[in-house]
């Protein structure tokens, strides 16, 4: 089994601001380089000066979505050459906030992964449960649905070009996350159905835990075999408590 980086991804969501980029990069690039690779996912709109501000840093850039479409009338719509004109090499797709409040299906998610892959964005695919789903012993049925669309869609070895988050839907922004336990075995899971499609690729791509992950937590759960690093909401606004995290990995 090859040894995987650990990879620990900020998912700013919509908050920051020209004056909060600044901040938060002098606060992580006075801090020493993390031995783990790092992404900030920030609104489109501020990558630009982040990628002035993280210039000559070891934070890679990247988007919290991308359009499935290339260029032409999608008015509000950002492509993926345009995002890799402005700097990221990562986009999150499918986040279960698209998902739930701004209708990206399982077949969209596949789309947008394929539309970023043709620019050489890395994409990072998020795929986990509701609540309900959790609670009526759906979850491995449900994470593995909306992951094999998008390898039915680009193969399993481009989706290892990027990486993979799961995220229950329910520790997203609650406190309330997955006990290592239970993200292992999803994780895992996980892992064997991309095994199924190619063993390399399996073994090769990273799968980051998402929901809830703070300073005090993160360690426990990166400690699992199958948990290569996290994607992280809230505690990432804190250049200080992201970079904990990244230490933890
Ligand atoms: P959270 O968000 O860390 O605030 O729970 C994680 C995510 O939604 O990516």
């Amino acid at each position: 089994m090859m040894t995987r980086r650990a990879l620990v991804v900020a998912n700013w969501k919509m908050n920051g601001s020209t004056a909060a980029c600044e901040a938060w990069a002098g606060a992580f690039k006075a801090l020493p380089a993390p031995e783990a690779e790092t992404a900030l996912c920030a609104p489109a709109v501020l990558l630009g000066c982040l990628a002035q501000h993280l210039s000559q840093s070891c934070v890679a850039l990247g988007a919290q979505d991308v359009s499935e479409y290339a260029s032409g009338a999608y008015t509000g719509e950002t492509s993926a050459s345009m995002l890799r004109d402005i700097g990221a090499r990562w986009v999150i797709i499918g986040h279960s906030e698209r998902r739930t409040l701004f209708g990206d299906t399982d077949a969209r998610v596949a789309a947008k992964v394929r539309a970023a892959l043709a620019c050489g964005l890395k994409p990072i695919v998020c795929v986990g449960e509701t609540l309900a789903e959790r609670e009526s012993s759906q979850t491995l049925r449900i994470v593995e649905k909306q992951l094999t669309a998008v390898i039915d869609a680009v193969g399993a070895q481009a989706l290892a070009s990027g990486a993979v988050a799961y995220e229950p839907v329910w520790a997203i922004g609650t406190g309330k996350t997955a006990t290592p336990d239970e993200a292992q075995h999803v994780h895992c899971n996980l892992r064997e159905l991309i095994a199924r499609f190619d063993p390399k690729a399996a073994d090769a791509v990273r799968i980051l835990y998402g929901g809830s992950v703070k300073p005090s937590n993160a360690a426990e759960l990166f400690s699992q075999p199958d948990i290569d690093g996290g994607l992280i909401g809230g505690a990432s606004l804190s250049a200080q408590d992201f970079y904990a995290i990244c230490q933890a990995a």
